[in-house]
C-alpha cells in the first residue's frame, strides 16, 4: 500500500466535482483504494425522490466490485466543510461487508480533517458471519 495518501486524496477531491446533487447542493467526492493499488472514485447522485440517492463511498464501493475487485485498504470521503464529514449508517455497512476494516480517512478540499478505523465508526456490526 502507498502510504502517501495524496493521490488518493486527490482523486477524492476530483471526483466530488461530478457529484450530481441539485436538491442538497452537497458534494460529495469518494476515492476507495484496492489492496492491488487500483483506486475507484464515486460521487453522490442525487434522485427527485430524494429516498434513492446514492452517497459517494456506494457508488465507490459498488464500481469496485462491478469491476471484479474484492480487497481494500483506505477510503478517502471529500466535503466542503470545515467539519469532517464522516459515512452515514448506511455506507458505513455496505463498507463493512464490500471493503472490510478500511482506514476512513476525512479531508475537506483545503487539508485531511481525521482518520478512523471503519470499526470504530461501526461497532458490533452485523453481517454474513450471522447468517
Ligand atoms: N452524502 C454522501 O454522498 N456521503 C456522505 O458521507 C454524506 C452524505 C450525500 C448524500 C446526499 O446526496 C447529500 O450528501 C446530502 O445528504
Amino acid at each position: 500500500m502507498n502510504t502517501d495518501a495524496t493521490p488518493l486524496i486527490d482523486a477524492a477531491r476530483a471526483v466530488r466535482l461530478q457529484a450530481h446533487a441539485p436538491f442538497s447542493r452537497f458534494l460529495v467526492g469518494a476515492a476507495l483504494e484496492a489492496a492491488d493499488g487500483r483506486v475507484f472514485t464515486g460521487c453522490n447522485v442525487e434522485s427527485a425522490t430524494y429516498g434513492l440517492t446514492v452517497c459517494a463511498e456506494r457508488v465507490a464501493a459498488f464500481k469496485a466490485i462491478s469491476e471484479g475487485c474484492r480487497s481494500f485498504t483506505r477510503i478517502v470521503i471529500v466535503a466542503d466543510t470545515q467539519e469532517p464529514t464522516p459515512p452515514c449508517g448506511a455506507c458505513r455497512q455496505v463498507l463493512w461487508e464490500l471493503a472490510g476494516d478500511l482506514e476512513v480517512i476525512l479531508v475537506n478540499l483545503k487539508a485531511e480533517k481525521a482518520r478512523h478505523r471503519l470499526k470504530a465508526l461501526l461497532p458490533f456490526p452485523f453481517d454474513a458471519r450471522m447468517l
